[in-house]
């Protein structure tokens, strides 16, 4: 017995040098971890269970047969973040470059089918160079196979990608499919064709950092959802992140305990609006004060930071923020903004994740760059996302409610179940002076005249009270007990059922 016991020992640990000492050290002079020790720090201590660990290619061309490693290039199992059951897979880049094989993708694939089946999330460590290209289609086959599954399981299962190296070719579209991605800064990029592909095709001379680095896709092009400082860093925080899912679509979401008392009011949201109403404040004060124990988990902060999105929860419970920002372009709502606040919905509303939405917001940007960059399709998103929304919805409008914009950012109109005013909301077509200078156009040339025309606009229109005569905002609430008000509003709403017309999906403006 002791010798088969010896024998197994001997596979598992020739399995777990991966690519061999050589290349782990390469690996790690580079800043990164192994895909291993990544998923020791991932998971809880002892979680893991590995499956698949002696799996090898099948390939015989290029002299393969004779490079064979156990585990093909990626590890995979199952474990538990806090004591909820996680799935995983790393990419091994000491492995072929964590490429892509049939055999490989069967590991993937088998993982993302039990995580479907037993409904639970998936994270995705990824550090690869794309296809094996060894193995041709038989590798392009298997990131179909990868593919279809992240289709099928979206909107089911939380699905969440880590780029912790490089990510070519096929290793970017199966996180492009996930909820969201994750990158570490300096040492990791993502681009579909790399910069020697480029500079054969465009001519252009480009480094792989200013094509595809963390920078890039968490500024520019909004591919990632935030970029953390080194490996260790990007995993914890996915660990916290996690406390914030729901393990599926009908499990509902965690429940975390909480010191933060429902009835906390703070004092210091009465004078949050400064007196010029086109002074900015930050927006994200209130979204601290008012969330358990100030805890926030912003996705995308550096990407349309006129508008802010994220996960906090109230009594424990989590719940999607969604919220202008005064202080960048006065919160205006753009085309960026509008796509970045419509995905985060539309996660809320697939994970029955409760939304509160803050509004200060002064309309939708004009100018033709906006116009030819298609911000009504961009802005019909966002209305879109709220609209076919059927979890609870609390708004509160905290300064303006202008325009289009008003109907967009969680009205009444679209379903919002409960919308509170603070006495400084202005809920108008337009501002005061955009209004007077249309309706009382013959009037221009008398500085005075207009003067008292935008006073008298001020007066009717500048408040809370319009709406509220109107049914439009259910109440208007002191600042302070903003968190009292909206823990209760989400008490009352937990049992909300609200069902769409049947639809095989529907149509939202891509
Ligand atoms: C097989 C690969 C590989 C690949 C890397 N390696 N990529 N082996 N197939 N795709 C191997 C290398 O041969 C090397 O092996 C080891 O991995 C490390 O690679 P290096 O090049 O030494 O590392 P580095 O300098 O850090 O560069 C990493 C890299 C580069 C940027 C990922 O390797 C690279 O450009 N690879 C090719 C990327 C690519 O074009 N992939 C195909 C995309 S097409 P040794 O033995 O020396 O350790 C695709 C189609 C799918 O994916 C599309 C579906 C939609």
């Amino acid at each position: 017995m002791k010798h088969v016991l010896d024998e197994l020992e001997r596979r598992r640990d020739e399995a777990r040098l991966g690519g061999g000492l050589k290349r782990i050290e390469a690996q790690h002079n580079r800043g990164k971890l192994t895909a291993r020790e990544r998923i020791d720090l991932l998971m809880d201590e002892n979680s893991f269970e590995e499956f698949d660990m002696y799996i090898e290619h099948r390939c015989t061309d290029f002299g393969m047969e004779k490079q064979k490693t156990p585990g093909d290039g990626v590890v995979t199992g199952w474990g538990t973040i806090n004591g909820r059951v996680v799935y995983v897979f790393a990419k091994d880049f000491t492995v072929f470059g964590g490429s892509l094989s049939e055999t490989h993708a069967k590991k993937i694939t088998k993982i993302q089918d039990m995580a479907l089946q037993n409904r639970a999330p998936i994270i995705g460590l990824f550090d690869a160079g794309g296809a094996r290209i060894q193995e041709g289609v038989a590798a392009l086959g298997g990131y179909g196979e990868v593919f279809l599954r992240n289709v099928l399981s979206s909107g089911v299962i939380p699905q969440i990608s880590v780029i912790m190296g490089p990510c070519a070719g096929g290793d970017v579209y199966s996180p492009a499919m996930t909820d969201f991605i994750f990158m570490v800064k300096d040492t990791s990029y993502m681009f579909v064709t790399g910069p020697d592909v480029v500079k054969t095709v465009t001519n252009e001379t480009v480094t792989a950092e200013e094509l595809g680095g963390a920078k890039v896709h968490t500024s520019k092009s909004s591919i990632a959802d935030n970029a953390y400082e080194n490996d260790v860093e990007v995993l914890l925080q996915m660990r916290r992140l996690m406390d914030f899912l729901p393990s599926n679509n009908q499990a509902g979401v965690p429940k975390l305990p909480t010191q933060d008392s429902p009835d906390r009011t703070d004092k210091s949201l009465d004078t949050l609006i400064p007196d010029n109403p086109n002074k900015p404040y930050d927006i994200k004060e209130l979204i601290h004060k008012v969330v358990d124990e100030g805890d926030f988990f912003e996705i995308q902060p550096s990407f349309a930071k006129n508008i802010v999105v994220g996960f906090g929860r109230m009594e424990g419970h989590t719940v999607g923020i969604v919220a202008n920002q005064p202080l960048v372009l006065a919160g205006v709502l753009d085309s960026d903004a509008s796509r970045k606040a419509a995905r985060f919905v539309r996660f809320c509303d697939c994970f029955e994740i409760p939304i509160i939405t803050f509004v200060d917001v002064p309309g939708f940007l004009p100018g033709t760059a906006q116009e030819y960059g298609g911000l009504i399709k961009h802005g019909a998103k966002l209305l879109f996302a709220y609209s076919e929304a059927t979890v609870p919805k609390v708004t509160v409008i905290t300064r303006k409610a202008y325009g289009g914009a008003y109907d967009v950012m969680s009205s009444k109109h679209i379903r919002a179940d409960v919308n509170y005013a603070w006495p400084t909301a202005e809920i108008a077509v337009m501002g005061a002076k955009g209004a007077v200078e249309i309706l009382y156009r013959s009037e221009l040339g008398d500085p005075e005249k207009i003067a008292a025309r935008i006073k008298e606009y001020q007066d009717r229109f500048a408040n809370p009270f319009v709406a509220a005569e109107r049914g439009y905002i259910d109440e208007v609430i002191n600042p302070a007990s903003t968190r009292r008000r909206l823990c209760r509003a989400l008490n009352m709403l937990r049992n909300k059922r609200v069902e769409n017309p049947w639809k095989k999906h529907d149509n939202i403006p891509l």
